[in-house]
């Protein structure tokens, strides 16, 4: 099977890299194109910029998308597909916004469009999460999604590094994406939870403006060591439920007691749980970025190609309704500015240099956040596990499904 490779950057080379180390099961693979720019050198034979040679050639099965970014991925994809070839990528920017518009021309064109490496990296979590529906409805999701900013808050609070520091350390190990703004905003995960949740729940999620995302940008030191103190650990968490036909999302930083598997998911490793009518909660761990786990999902999906392996059919047509109440939480926020009077239906307390809200929805607690960010551009907040002594007495616990 012949395989053209677009972008040769960490990804991309990952890929050549383990098609090259022939094993039985590679064996039978081969790069015929590697595209790049026009103002690349073309170290080998296969480097090209002209991507209609590309999709012009008969000779090419597949092609890998490694380009990051929206455009001209997008363009592509749907260019490689409409001309009959499979389509895999790990580009899961691109995928968020079109995964119906991909799934749909890859029907039209008999063409698989696969993309395991988009969310949880090396982890097989597609696939999983494909199983599990086989047989249940997934009612949650949620964990670890990022692992640019899990090495970040990891290095931060295991060797007390500056967030700087280790930001640099990440994209020198290649987890970090081109922009690594997406991964401290949170806005990767948001990108890999609507993929899951796509999945999950077979819909099309278009409108994220409100979908509430919390990074770690602003996460101090101090912060970390303060949680340590109580023998919390924070991680960047990206979480959905479903009740009936109502569904929330919401990215933002959370506590976790450090005996908890969240809590010891250490350097760019991922987690992420479902819970399933049957199956009840499954967790899914291992490397969540870096080249060579990145790629190994890349290989395999090019792998379940070539011996006609098919994926879970979805057409993402369900309608549902996204709820911002579905899920209340107790919270910490550290501002230099006065809030208390904006949570005053949410009976604040003060705990050392924070604010303690007690069960405030997830969608009118990231809308606060919102307001307080234009005057307090240093203020941060994270989520408090069900019962948290954190909370202070007042704490009832953790509610969902409130709408
Ligand atoms: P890199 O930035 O390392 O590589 C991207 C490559 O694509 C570079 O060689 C770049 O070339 C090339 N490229 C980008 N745009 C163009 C263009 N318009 N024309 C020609 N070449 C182009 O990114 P990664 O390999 O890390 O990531 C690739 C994709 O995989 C992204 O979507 C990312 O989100 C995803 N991903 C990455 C993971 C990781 O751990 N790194 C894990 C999971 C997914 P140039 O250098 O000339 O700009
Ligand atoms: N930048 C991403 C991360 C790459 O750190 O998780 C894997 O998707």
């Amino acid at each position: 099977m012949k395989v053209a490779i677009l972008g040769f950057g960490t990804v991309g080379k990952g890929v050549y890299e383990i098609i090259k180390k022939a094993n039985i099961q590679t064996q039978n693979l081969s790069v015929s194109h590697i595209f790049i720019r026009k103002s690349r050198e073309r170290i080998l034979p296969q480097m090209t910029p002209d991507i209609d040679e590309i999709v012009n050639d008969d000779q090419t099965d597949v092609v890998v998308e490694a380009l990051g970014g929206i455009e001209p991925a997008h363009e592509f994809i749907l260019k490689a597909l409409n001309h009959g070839k499979h389509v895999i990528t790990a580009n899961k920017a691109v995928i968020a916004k079109y995964l119906k518009e991909f799934t749909d021309a890859a029907d039209a064109n008999n063409v698989k469009f696969y993309f395991e490496a988009s969310v949880g990296g090396g982890i097989p979590w597609i696939q999983g999460l494909e199983k599990a529906l086989r047989i249940d409805s997934v009612n949650s999701i949620s964990g670890i999604f990022n692992g640019t900013s899990n090495f970040i808050l990891d290095q931060m609070s295991r060797n007390g590094q500056s967030f700087s520091e280790v930001l640099s350390k990440a994209q020198e190990l290649g987890y970090a994406e081109a922009d690594p703004s997406a991964d401290i905003d949170g806005i990767d995960v948001a990108n890999k939870l609507c993929i899951s949740a796509d999945i999950a729940y077979n819909i099309n999620i278009q409108d994220r403006s409100k979908l509430p995302v919390f990074g770690i940008r602003n996460i101090k030191s101090s912060d970390v060591k303060f949680f340590e103190k109580n023998g919390y650990s924070v991680k960047l968490i990206g979480q959905t439920h479903q009740k009936g036909n109502k569904f929330d999302y919401v990215v933002e930083p959370t506590l976790f007691l450090n005996h908890t598997l969240e809590a010891n998911t250490p350097d760019n490793y991922n987690l992420i749980s479902l819970n399933g009518d049957t199956i009840g909660k499954l967790d899914f761990f291992g490397q969540g970025a870096g080249m060579f786990p990145t790629a190994n999902a890349v290989v395999q999906d090019l792998l379940d190609i070539k011996e006609e392996k098919d994926h879970l059919k979805r057409d993402f047509n369900n309608e549902m309704e996204y709820s911002p109440e579905l899920t209340k939480n107790d919270y910490l926020v550290r501002s230099n500015e006065n809030v208390a009077s904006l949570f005053k239906d949410y009976a604040p307390s003060k705990k050392d240099d924070y604010l303690v809200i007690h069960q405030i929805s997830t969608g009118e607690m990231h809308r606060i956040m919102k307001s307080i960010l234009k005057v307090d551009h240093a203020a941060f907040m994270v989520s408090l596990p069900s019962n948290s002594s954190l909370a202070g007495d007042s704490s009832i616990s953790k509610q969902e499904a409130v709408a």
